[in-house]
């Protein structure tokens, strides 16, 4: 496989752990059941037409992309556009492949941090009796320092955030072969074993009160209401869950891809990794926390719970049940390091992106490069931790984690399969292929995937970029929070704009024009 900065993936198997580990996160665990639980099983049909129509496509152009830049030494997308494309305006488009991975990780290791402290609290039974949903709900909120003061903090939750994030960077200051791969090898295998055991678990629970769990599955798979599919929310919520559970839309496949030589096969690596992301998500996501809750809480209740939010499933209802069975607390201690794991194989890969903008185009050495890298991510989650109860992580959230990424992934669809052209991607994409994909794809890469991106970001602009932008219904002593949430993507995002001058500026790599690869449109 191809070695740049005497790193590169060392194995296929590495590989085809390290991209999983990538897709398989939180989303899996805590998104989805959370979706899918709140539209009921309706929610599965845009689930699936997004994956076959948007999601497997972008994740063969990210790894196309990436494979293409890495050519040309390059390790995240501004450089990779360049070679794509060779308007000006290309480079600094790369920059959102930089900056939506790193501020993702800024909320995400924290989250990450709260399921190492969970599995910690559960394997000591410090929450044991607290069993009502309400109460867990009280666990949770006095877990994170939220009291009413004017900053959240426990000195607990912030013990396991440093450990967390601690962990994150001796990963990747060990770079790809020896950081991220050798912790994929091993983290990935375990926390599907994990999945296993506990979706085992749930599926051989007895009835409750007269509910099966063949009921909670019906919760998953059975469309009692086909008219839900006439409102937008869920073809917004299955497309923004499609993306963010495979990692597409966020720079960071490219990263990974960019390792890997036109010899090594993209179509099946790709298919095998999103396949193993599918298992975790729909097989063990859909049959663990929304059948249990179905189990214990009833249909309705359970309904209610995943619309209180993405974590209420996790972190409140599933701890009741824990304590309702038999060998709970070994089944909850088991539930929260599966998160755990699940975060860490995902967070390992936000920052990667950045890390190799700094040694690839502004030259830095890797470790001075880790260091200042830690120093201001430590810092920008400071306000994350500390303003948590002022919905700071939320709007971080939605500009990053939500609305930038399918700006960003409409961005590389069009550049992919109209500017840089289907037929050269499509050729790009079988270098190398074990697998030849079905023609019927190259058309839909070229005009349904890029078609339903911009059809999709229209849509969310109209329906809800205007009120999130001016805070329409927020509360005003929030406001100046929020207001933080953005100046700090603000701030990581000039300086971005700034490193991409500097180096096109000063490094002599990219005055090379003849390597350049763009068409013009
Ligand atoms: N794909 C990662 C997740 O699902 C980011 O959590």
């Amino acid at each position: 496989m191809q070695k740049r900065n005497h790193d590169g993936w060392a194995t296929r198997f590495g590989l085809i752990m390290a991209m999983a580990g990538n897709a398989v996160g939180l989303g899996n665990f805590l998104r989805f059941p959370g979706k899918a639980a709140a539209f009921g099983g309706a929610f599965m049909i845009p689930y699936f037409l997004v994956l076959i129509l948007v999601g497997i496509p972008l994740l063969w152009m990210e790894w196309t992309i990436g494979r293409f830049g890495g050519r040309y030494n390059h390790g995240s997308t501004p450089g990779m556009f360049h070679r794509m494309w060779s308007h000006p305006m290309s480079k600094y488009l790369g920059i959102f492949g930089i900056l939506l991975p790193a501020m993702v990780g800024v909320y995400y290791i924290y989250i990450e941090s709260w399921s190492l402290g969970y599995a910690w609290q559960t394997a000591t039974g410090r929450y044991w009796g607290q069993s009502s949903y309400d109460s867990m709900s009280e666990v949770f909120t006095s877990y994170l320092g939220i009291s009413g003061k004017f900053l959240s903090f426990n000195p607990q939750a912030y013990f396991f955030f440093l450990i967390t994030f601690l962990i994150n960077v001796v990963v990747f200051s060990r770079g790809i072969a020896r950081g991220i791969e050798l912790v994929a090898r091993y983290c990935v295998p375990m926390l599907m074993v994990l999945g296993i055991v506990l979706a085992i678990r749930v599926l051989t629970l007895p009835p409750q009160e007269g509910r099966s769990i063949s009921d909670g599955l019906a919760q998953v798979w059975h469309v009692s209401d086909w008219r839900v599919l006439l409102k937008s929310d869920v073809w917004i919520a299955a497309a923004g869950q499609i993306f963010f559970t495979l990692s597409v839309g966020l720079g960071m496949i490219h990263t990974y891809a960019s390792y890997l030589s036109q010899e090594n096969d993209i179509t099946l690596n790709g298919l095998s990794a999103s396949a193993m992301n599918e298992f975790a998500e729909v097989i063990l996501g859909g049959t663990i926390a929304i059948p249990a809750a179905v189990l214990f809480f009833g249909v309705t209740q359970t309904q209610d719970i995943a619309a209180g939010g993405t974590f209420s499933l996790g972190f409140f209802a599933l701890p009741v049940i824990f304590q309702q069975m038999p060998g709970g607390q070994f089944f909850g201690t088991l539930w929260f390091f599966l998160l755990f794991l699940a975060g860490l194989t995902s967070s390992m890969a936000m920052f990667t992106p950045l890390l190799l903008f700094l040694e690839d185009e502004l030259q830095v050495y890797r470790k001075k490069a880790v260091n200042i890298m830690g120093f201001v991510i430590f810092l920008l989650m400071q306000p994350v931790i500390l303003f948590m109860h002022h919905g700071l992580l939320d709007e971080l959230d939605y500009w990053m984690g939500e609305f930038c990424l399918v700006l960003f992934a409409a961005i590389e669809t069009i550049l992919f399969s109209w500017i840089f052209g289907a037929v050269r991607g499509w050729e790009e994409l079988h270098q190398g292929a074990e697998l030849k994909v079905p023609r019927i794809f190259f058309y839909i890469i070229k005009y349904i995937t890029p078609t339903f991106m911009v059809i999709l970001l229209g849509w969310w602009v109209y329906d809800s970029l205007w009120d999130r932008l001016f805070m329409t219904g927020v509360d005003p002593a929030s406001k100046p929070y929020l207001w933080l949430a953005r100046i700090m993507i603000m701030a990581v995002a000039t300086f971005l704009v700034w490193g991409v001058r500097h180096a096109w500026k000063t490094h002599h790599k990219f005055f090379d024009a003849d390597e350049i690869e763009g068409e013009s449109i």
